[in-house]
């Protein structure tokens, strides 16, 4: 299978406080990767590094095949990046900040890939609007329409539904899982469990600096054995799963 991110051994602090310390793991391309993990414990950074905002430490880390420290230009060519806080610009209409990037981006027609985006997010009726306007859900769906301008390989989606209602939410999964079926690699980030089991081909829990597990829904399920209860087979959640993982690390 081809890799579409490697990393390995990577290290990152900031002054004294040591986030990444010693990160490994790869994604195949055209899989949903979701890098779980509680607040603070170095998601961000990951997706800084692997999208050449930030440099690291030591380690290596490779997307798309091109060193992240060495290649950053090819890097940038191959990816998009939706931050984890909305990038749009509230005062311009969604249609312009869509065609702000597509001529940043330098495509030959920006009209034409607005109006195929717009439609494509559901966002045609409020494309001449201002984003001011817009709901966070609508907010959301244009940022990640935005990050697909001139159809990038990979896109890294950092925390992609944080803040949304349930509704929101599953409007952002249905785009991911139709960009995932185009044969699109994703990198998420998330907090919510359910978001990695609904969405991911791989899962990698970060914690303390390092993945201390990483494999499908269904390799992590088999480390817990269902429980059995008079006749009721009990499918440990995700959930249950992380928090199992996390505390038995804290023990030790
Ligand atoms: N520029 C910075 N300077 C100093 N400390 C930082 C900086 N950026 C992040 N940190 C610290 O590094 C740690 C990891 O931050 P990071 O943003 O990567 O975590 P995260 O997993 O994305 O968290 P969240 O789930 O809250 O988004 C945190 O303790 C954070 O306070
Ligand atoms: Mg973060």
């Amino acid at each position: 299978m081809e890799k579409a991110i490697q990393v390995k051994g990577l290290q990152k602090s900031y002054k004294k406080l040591h986030v990444l310390k010693g990160v490994d793991f790869e994604v195949e391309k055209g899989s949903i990767f979701a890098l779980l993990g509680s607040n603070g414990t170095g998601k961000t950074t990951i997706v800084k590094i692997l999208t050449t905002l930030l440099k690291q430490d030591g380690g290596t880390a490779a997307v798309n095949g091109f060193d992240v420290a060495a290649k950053p230009g090819n890097v940038r060519q191959s990816i998009s990046l939706t931050g984890q806080f909305a990038a749009v610009d509230e005062i311009l209409t969604g249609r312009e900040n869509i065609i702000m990037i597509a001529r940043l981006r330098h495509l030959a027609n920006p009209h034409q890939a607005a109006d195929d985006l717009l439609k494509r997010f559901s966002l045609t009726e409020a494309a001449d609007r201002r984003v001011s306007t817009y709901s966070g859900g609508m907010r959301r769906r244009l940022d990640i329409a935005m990050s697909l301008v001139g159809k990038p390989q990979l896109i890294f989606l950092d925390e992609p539904t944080t803040g949304l209602d349930p509704e929101g939410r599953i409007e952002v999964w249905k785009v991911v899982k139709e960009l995932a079926g185009g044969g699109t690699t994703i990198f998420l980030t998330t907090q919510y469990l359910e978001e990695a089991e609904q969405l991911a081909n791989q899962i990698a829990i970060l914690h303390e600096g390092k993945i201390i597990t990483n494999g499908t829904l269904d390799e992590l399920k088999k480390l817990f054995p269902p429980v059995k209860a008079e006749y009721v087979e009990k499918q440990p959640t995700l959930e249950e799963i992380f928090l199992t993982i996390i505390g038995k690390k804290e023990e030790k």
